[in-house]
């Protein structure tokens, strides 16, 4: 690579970061060609089914918490969503404090909100009662509550001498995987970006996927939260470190995202699309916390950081861009010939995923062009800032090809002008 110096990070920078995380990961080795194992996490105990949150009590007794902070927001706060599970708790015999001022993309200063109450409350247990912000920024304050120090300190792979305090979760969208992955996302709005930190330390322990909690879920938020879960899975099979294990998660989980999604936004009370909804997101979470994600989230992390866009809806509309742009490697190439017969394509091509992920979500009445969703709060002249954190991404590591700074302006701008 050359030392071209592209305004906000060079090339060898780059290579530096992709090296560095890639090292950390420790299971892949710094050339990312050749893996030397494979680490899979999971969650020691979780339920699904209607009324398994009924299952939580004898685990939180188990575990021995004599005290609980509930994390949530104010939404799910009055909705009676978190007086349902502060019920199962205090019937567990540990008492309830709740801390409800998580906000979706949740920043620093919520993290740090929500560790000065658990100090307050003497929480031994942190008990998340909401989708990945909720659920993210329960991990964060747990992993600060264990460790010291900021949050902004575990930014990266792997930055956690040992394990947070424990989390339980109780998971309201389908989603994030945020119940099960070894990641959490916070946003530092000083540098209008959001830190990815990807840590077996902040699994949780144990994680609830009841979907009487899901089907509240207005059409617009199931269908950019299940094109989040769509992304997990295609990233994953497409990541440097994919292996048979994650494989066997990913493309599963493409095969339940596209048979149920439209299924559960056309339906919100289809309880049989909701509970496959409810597996689909939880496989996709493994599968993208064990292979890694890439490009999608990189770019995504960079614009809901920027602009708060919901998580979903930025990566729903970069995806079949990205999967453009990635699709000029052979390699991404032949695994996208399996993501197509995943989705049940009739043609097994990569031209055929890309534009399925673009019809998808337009039928799902998600935006198919950046000008669309940006609703104002970003536009073209941001690209070159947010190209350079985009690099600078976690997730960007475990993309199979390293873009230049230019290519990942071109995607933005390809995003924006609908140019596929
Ligand atoms: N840790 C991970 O592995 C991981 C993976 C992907 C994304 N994320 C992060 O997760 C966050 C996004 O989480 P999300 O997409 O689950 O959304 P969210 O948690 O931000 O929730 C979005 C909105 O939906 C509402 N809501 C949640 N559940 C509802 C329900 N059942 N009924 C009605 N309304 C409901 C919330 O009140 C909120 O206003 C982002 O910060 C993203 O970066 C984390
Ligand atoms: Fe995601």
């Amino acid at each position: 690579m050359s030392q071209e110096y592209w305004g906000g990070i060079t090339e060898k920078e780059v290579e530096q970061i992709v090296r560095r995380v890639l090292a950390a990961r420790r299971y892949v080795a710094p050339e990312r060609e050749k893996p030397t194992g494979y680490r899979i996490s999971a969650v020691k105990t979780s339920f699904f089914g209607q009324g398994s949150v009924k299952l939580l009590g004898p685990e939180v007794r188990k575990l021995g918490a004599r005290r609980a902070l509930i994390v949530t927001d104010g939404f799910l706060a009055k909705s009676g969503a978190a007086d349902r599970v502060r019920a199962v708790l205090e019937d567990s015999g540990a008492a309830c404090e709740v801390f409800d001022r998580v906000q979706p993309n949740p920043t620093v200063q919520v993290v740090n909100e929500c560790i000065a109450r658990a100090k307050e409350t003497g929480a031994e247990l942190l008990t998340a009662v909401g989708g990945g912000s909720a659920i993210d920024t329960a991990k964060a304050a747990s992993i600060v509550l264990a460790n010291g120090g900021k949050v902004e300190d575990y930014e990266g792979v792997n930055k956690s001498r040992k394990p947070g305090i424990p989390v339980a979760v109780v998971n309201t969208t389908a989603g994030t995987g945020s119940e099960c992955t070894t990641f959490y996302i916070v946003t530092d709005p000083s540098r209008g970006s959001k830190m990815a930190m990807i840590d077996p330390n902040c699994t949780v322990a144990v994680a609830v996927n009841d979907i009487d909690f899901m089907l509240s879920m207005p059409p617009k938020l199931t269908a950019s939260t299940g094109m989040d879960a769509l992304t997990h899975a295609i990233e994953a099979a497409c990541a440097s470190g994919a292996n048979p294990y994650t494989d066997h998660d990913a493309y599963w989980a493409i095969t339940a995202v596209t048979e149920y999604l439209p299924r559960a936004v056309r339906d919100g009370k289809d309880t049989e699309a909701r509970e496959m909804m409810a597996y689909a997101e939880n496989i996709a979470g493994m599968a993208f916390s064990n292979a890694g994600l890439g490009m999608v989230h990189a770019m995504a992390h960079a614009l809901g950081g920027h602009s708060n866009l919901p998580h979903g809806v930025c990566n729903a509309v970069l995806l079949p861009y990205v999967l453009r742009y990635n699709s000029r490697d052979p390699e991404i190439r032949r695994r996208l010939e399996r993501v197509a017969e995943a989705m049940r394509l009739p043609e097994k091509s990569p031209g055929a995923v890309i534009q399925k992920t673009w019809r998808m979500a337009a039928d799902l009445g998600l935006p198919s062009t950046l000008r669309e969703a940006a609703e104002g709060k970003v536009t073209p002249e941001a690209f070159g800032a947010l190209a350079d954190l985009a690099l600078r991404d976690s997730c960007m590591a475990t993309n199979l090809i390293t873009p230049s700074r230019e290519e990942v302006i071109q995607t933005y701008e390809n995003a924006w002008n609908g140019k596929l």
